[in-house]
């Protein structure tokens, strides 16, 4: 045992090792450079910190306005800020109606049903408005949805699921959408938190070559809510084939309805979109925080739809004559931005595909790039991974051609960037790779595609008027070039950060501005760099490559999860008395949790408890939750304050033998024991 120290010993869980080297870089292809649409490099100089905040108003100019701001940045009362102010506009007028005016034949969306037998669904500009005015008077009608109500959105990847979304936006009302994946309970929570009494849900979807009921999650959505005193008054149904009911469960007579039988009334209906403050918020995006209660992140209408529509048009390089395919789920961010509201303010097509890449097989991804002639790609590490795996000579065996492509969620390591970019872009496409958040609404860094080299592993620097700073634990500023890791923060506001958090200013202010703020009473927005919880490290030549998350989140498969909620879930099983989840390297998912779990005094460990906490962690949650495995031990290694040392059981999981300096433990004789138990011997 060490030598006793005072005071008590401060156990830094965040120190961050940095292995790698520097790597070759790659530059965009003539033929790229040639049609792109960001190819000014004085760009970069009008959007510099001495144009903030002005520059972002050429942002706002790709949008059509019924009322143009007077100011475009309201930044009296930081870190709460307002963008366009005095503008008025709608979401779903300019995702659709404009476009449709112009080009009412091109398609909007093509819907990818699982089935490969199925025919794809082609949703022309004209269709979407037509459907988005119908299910919009729908809602107003027979829901009574008005401007400001939270509509819950339940559903699968299907045409469906942007239609609701973007009638809601036509009446000013805001959309939470719930990955269709997560289960009842969570939907239930994220109702009760928005005050949400419309639920929008689907009958059945295909996931991995079955068809799941949905509709039967709906019901225990419910019926969760109502427990905690939230009752839904309405749950429509959208047909997954109209005309047929494909779940077992029956409908509730008076709570139920069938969309698909409702939509005849509305035949012709049209819908004025209502004219909407800039900063009245657009939707609500629920993401994990560190306190184990999700949290919903507020987006504006006029400064987040502004941001993505030119991130959309910049660094994904999409013109109206683009098939752009995000092989994202609407239910996460990355959905929303960059597939639903980015592509479609931009006139493009986007493809919205039901399942999952690998079904049938892995050349499923390309067959669909083929046949759409999709020319941008957007996917994770994650998705690409699994590809690799599960066929790394498939994608040369198409005629795919895309001319970019996008990596987004979690890091990507340069090897498998590398297989990226010589296999399936057959070293033609530029790679972005983006790296931001569900609070920023869009990119933050990447590198502009026809404009800066490509560098395996590292988001680029920061995007048009962003500008990252990565500081120390003291808020000392780590110079570029250093090779330092810290917190990366952005200095300044921008269009498409989040409002605040719903419900919660506070948190939103002690999340991500007090750890860096001097002065709370400050009301200069220097004073409030963003910190956005991942650290990172800049090179010197300002790429910024990415560590991951230094909060209690882990990340995975490219969703965020909170470790205290998936605790929480393991302690609902009576035996469990403590239970601590890491993040545990895995080849295909990036990372994946391992869960560990201590007992109440007197209780045998067994097969049976194991299984009862993995089920109840994707009950709870949902199955991308599953622990990889669950852990009985002794004891959980902790710190005489009581604070799980998760770092040790993280280097345990992953395999390693030094875990790491263990002598501030209170229990430091645990960890061999529980070495020896995942490890062996
Ligand atoms: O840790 C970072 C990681 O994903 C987190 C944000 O997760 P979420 O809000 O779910 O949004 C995902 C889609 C934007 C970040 O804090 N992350 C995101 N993009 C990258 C990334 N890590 C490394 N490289 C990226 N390109």
């Amino acid at each position: 045992m060490a030598q006793a120290r005072e005071p008590e010993p401060v156990v830094d869980e965040r120190s961050i090792e940095v292995h790698w080297r520097e790597e070759d870089t790659y530059q965009p292809r003539p033929e790229f450079i040639a049609q792109a649409n960001l190819t000014d490099p004085d760009f970069y100089r009008r959007f510099s910190l001495d144009n903030f905040p002005d520059c972002y108003d050429e942002y706002a100019r790709l949008l059509d306005w019924d009322k143009y701001w007077h100011t475009t940045l309201d930044a009296s009362n930081p870190p709460f800020y307002k963008w366009f102010v005095g503008g008025r506009l709608n979401a779903s007028y300019n995702c659709v109606d404009r476009h449709r005016v112009k080009d009412p034949n091109k398609t909007a969306i093509h819907f990818v049903p699982e089935p490969e037998d199925e025919p794809i669904l082609h949703v022309t500009y004209q269709d979407l408005w037509i459907r988005v005015n119908e299910f919009a008077a729908l809602l107003r009608e027979f829901a009574g949805v008005k401007p400001g109500d939270r509509v819950t959105i339940h559903m699968p990847m299907v045409a469906e699921l942007p239609v609701a979304m973007l009638a809601c936006a036509r009446l000013g009302a805001m959309h939470s959408v719930v990955f269709g994946g997560f289960s009842a309970k969570a939907c239930a929570d994220r109702m009760v938190d928005a005050g949400s009494n419309i639920l929008i849900t689907m009958d059945a979807y295909w996931r991995n070559g079955q068809l799941l009921d949905h509709k039967a999650k709906a019901d225990d959505t419910v019926k969760e809510a109502a427990a905690h005193g939230l009752t839904v008054d309405k749950v429509l149904i959208w047909q997954r084939y109209p005309g047929r009911y494909s779940s077992q469960v029956p409908l509730v007579e008076g709570r139920d309805f069938i969309v698909n039988d409702l939509l005849p009334r509305y035949r012709g209906a049209r819908v004025e979109p209502v004219s909407m403050p800039a900063e009245a918020p657009l939707f609500l995006m629920y993401t994990s925080g560190s306190t184990g209660k999700p949290k919903a992140v507020q987006h504006s209408t006029g400064g987040y739809l502004a941001y993505v529509t030119a991130t959309a048009r910049y660094y994904l390089d999409i013109k109206p004559e683009d098939v752009y395919w995000c092989m994202a789920d609407i239910g996460w961010i990355t959905g929303h931005s960059y597939i639903v509201y980015g592509p479609l303010s931009n006139g493009t097509s986007t493809v919205v595909y039901e399942g999952v890449p690998t079904y049938p097989d892995p050349g499923r991804p390309w067959r669909i790039a083929e046949e759409l002639g999709v020319t941008i790609f957007h996917t994770s590490p994650t998705a690409i991974r699994q590809l690799r795996k599960a066929g790394p000579d498939v994608p040369r065996r198409y005629n795919h051609k895309f001319k970019l492509m996008v990596t987004v969620g979690e890091p990507i390591e340069p090897d498998v960037w590398r297989w990226y970019y010589h296999e399936v872009g057959k070293g033609q496409a530029v790679i972005v790779d983006t790296w931001w958040q569900t609070e920023t609404g869009g990119f933050l860094c990447t590198q502009a595609p026809a404009l800066m080299k490509m560098k395996p592993g590292s988001a680029g620097p920061g995007v048009l008027g962003i500008n990252p700073v990565v500081f120390d634990e003291d808020g000392r500023e780590i110079e570029p070039g250093s090779g330092q890791a810290g917190y990366l923060c952005i200095r300044n506001p921008w269009p498409g950060m989040m409002q605040t958090i719903w419900g919660d200013p506070d948190r939103f202010i002690k999340t991500y501005f007090a750890k860096f703020n001097k002065n709370p009473n400050s009301k200069d927005w220097r004073d409030w760099p963003y910190m956005a919880g991942d650290g990172a490290v800049i090179a010197e030549d300002g790429y910024v490559r990415i560590l991951g998350r230094l909060d209690d989140v882990i990340n995975v498969a490219g969703h965020r999860l909170g470790t205290k909620e998936i605790e929480n879930a393991a302690l609902q099983v009576p035996e469990v008395a403590e239970a601590a989840v890491v993040a545990a390297h895995d080849e295909i998912k990036g990372t994946v949790p391992d869960l560990y779990v201590a007992l109440h005094p007197g209780v045998e460990p067994s097969d049976d408890i194991k299984k009862r906490v993995s089920d109840m962690v994707s009950e709870v949650i949902g199955k991308i939750a599953r622990p990889r495995a669950v852990h009985i031990v002794p004891d959980l290694p902790k710190t005489r304050s009581g604070k799980i040392m998760r770092r040790i059981l993280a280097a345990i999981s992953d395999g390693r033998e030094d875990v790491g300096d263990v002598t501030t433990l209170a229990n430091p004789e645990v960890v061999e024991a529980i070495r020896q138990q995942v490890q062996g011997g």
